[in-house]
């Protein structure tokens, strides 16, 4: 009797341990499983434009605080290699694959029905930023987003900020004729920031009472090593005429930079130069006086917004608190940077890291 009562007591502890066994490598098994997992592919236009890097490294680290023990978040990062058609068969290999939320930099922001008609028919809602498609288009599906920058914002704090270092240094006319002979190099045709920069940062110098005289514009793509040529022939046409160099963007103005000390002009003997986005690179141009100001484009900010859309979008969950223009764009402002506060920027930048 009592031999069978040790036997069935026995027997009860390694049913329990079983159980226990079970439901602790059975239940991390269903644990592992039950975390969600939201799949992010962001398509570039190009991996070769260090502003575009530099804001999807935010959104990767903004995208990682995402995570969760219930959550868990994959990035994909994907190169358009600045064309349309290429790209728009990567969009369609990542929704093949599996993707939850596209985020997109258009090669060509007047052509987004391709991607915006793949991503509606797998119902992906898919979040533009950088080259801002047309109403029209976002219009087409209330799943469609667009983040960036306010690109007349931009033109005009670049033209304050020239007209500021005009006003207070009389030499950067330097043949005295009280107007300022300038060249202006642009990003591309199209492309919104470069088309608005242009034209804000010129009238905006003219109604700061500055006489301007364009002796050239020319394209360069947003590219320093284009940028470089392009000046490189321009120094040539002509030469000490130049006064002011003004760039749609920082990697063209250091380009510039880097043309006028190739052609072995000392600093004091250059005009003056002003770039957008405020790039580490410009940044330290600033201080050591081969530039003389940029604005700060928010990637920072951009990203931010773009991986909390990501996550309602994910979630279902309204978006709600955004500050949307035409209910789908979200514009976030930019901030002027000089000799006087660029050690503010350099700062914050590491107070985040
Ligand atoms: C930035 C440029 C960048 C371009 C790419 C602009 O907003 O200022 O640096 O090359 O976007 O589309
Ligand atoms: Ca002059």
């Amino acid at each position: 009797m009592e031999r069978e009562v040790v036997m069935k007591s026995k027997w009860s502890i390694f049913v329990l341990a079983c159980w226990v066994l079970l439901c602790l490598t059975g239940c991390g098994g269903n644990l592992e499983t039950q975390r969600s997992v939201l799949r992010v592919g962001v398509v570039l236009y190009t991996q070769d434009d260090p502003f575009i890097n530099a804001l999807t490294d935010c959104l990767r680290e903004d995208l990682e605080e995402y995570e969760t023990d219930s959550l868990k978040i994959i990035m994909t990062v994907r190169d358009g290699k600045n064309d349309q058609r290429l790209q728009d068969e990567v969009v369609e290999e990542i929704l093949d694959a599996g993707c939850d939320i596209l985020v997109v930099d258009l090669v060509d922001r007047t052509e987004p029905s391709n991607i915006i008609k793949m991503a509606k028919k797998e119902n992906i809602p898919v979040i533009f930023f950088n080259r801002e498609p047309v109403l029209e288009d976002l219009m087409q599906w209330d799943r469609l987003y667009y983040v960036g920058g306010d690109a007349k914002q931009s033109g005009t704090m670049q033209g304050e900020i020239a007209a500021e270092v005009i006003r207070a240094d009389p030499a950067v006319d330097r043949n005295a004729d009280g107007k300022i002979q300038y060249v202006l190099l642009e990003g591309e045709t199209g492309h919104q920031d470069a088309i608005i920069r242009t034209d804000s940062v010129v009238k905006t110098l003219q109604e700061q009472g500055i006489t301007l005289e364009k002796l050239s514009y020319q394209f360069a793509n947003w590219n320093r090593g284009q940028a470089e040529n392009k000046m490189t022939q321009l120094i040539h046409l002509y030469g000490d005429e130049i006064e002011l160099v003004l760039s749609n963007n920082d990697e063209m103005a250091i380009g510039a930079v880097a043309a006028y000390e190739a052609s072995g002009y000392q600093k004091e003997d250059r005009p003056v130069i002003f770039g957008i986005d405020g790039l580490d690179s410009a940044l330290s141009a600033i201080q050591n006086n081969s530039i003389q100001g940029t604005v700060y484009n928010d990637k920072e900010g951009q990203a931010g917004q773009i991986s909390r859309l990501a996550m309602d979008l994910f979630l279902d969950r309204e978006p709600e608190d955004y500050d949307f223009e035409n209910e789908r764009y979200i514009f976030l402002p930019y901030q002027k940077v000089t000799a006087a506060n660029v050690e503010e920027f350099l700062h914050s930048k590491e107070e985040v890291q």
